[in-house]
């Protein structure tokens, strides 16, 4: 089957088998910035995608469910030079380290902040508990989240 969507701002279309998950076109279709390839259940996080500004963990969702509908990936932050808030937030915080975690983490703190440009530390510890860091123990995620806060508000320098 053809299966058609907006993916970071441009339509695609993809052929694809009915059974495959949106995790596994994205990666077959070469978008290796979504990770993943490792609960396959929707528990770790890794491999998030927006899908209409959700954050989904997209090794639950079968491609058939994404037809016509909007899917982003971290691609749709920024990319080096020109980094988001958020990821620079995070380089400065020390929020990336081996990176694993970090495509997923930055959209779900993405739809965050959309709806809630100055969550509480619980709130952004609630948001990030579905996506799983082996590398940080979270402290310095939070505090990146309230940094992209600062610079999102224009209260420090944005550059790093
Ligand atoms: S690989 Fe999708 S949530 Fe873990
Ligand atoms: S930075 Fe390594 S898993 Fe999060």
């Amino acid at each position: 089957m053809i299966v058609n969507f907006t993916l970071n701002g441009k339509q695609v279309s993809y052929k694809v088998h009915p059974g495959e998950s949106l995790f596994e076109v994205l990666r077959k279709e070469g978008n290796f910035e979504v990770k993943g390839d490792n609960c396959r259940d929707g528990s770790c996080g890794a491999c998030t995608v927006l899908l209409d500004g959700v954050p989904v963990p997209s090794c639950t969702i079968l491609i058939g469910k994404v037809e016509g509908r909007e899917v982003e990936t971290v691609k749709t932050l920024g990319e080096a030079p020109n980094l988001h808030p958020i990821q620079r937030a995070f380089l400065e915080k020390g929020g990336v380290q081996c990176g694993y975690c970090t495509p997923g983490m930055l959209l779900v703190v993405k739809a965050l902040l959309s709806r809630n440009p100055d969550p509480t530390p619980e709130e952004i510890r609630e948001e990030l508990s579905g996506n799983i860091c082996r590398c940080t123990g979270y402290i310095q995620q939070i505090e990146s989240v309230e940094r992209a806060v600062e610079i999102l508000r224009g209260e420090v320098d944005e550059k790093l």
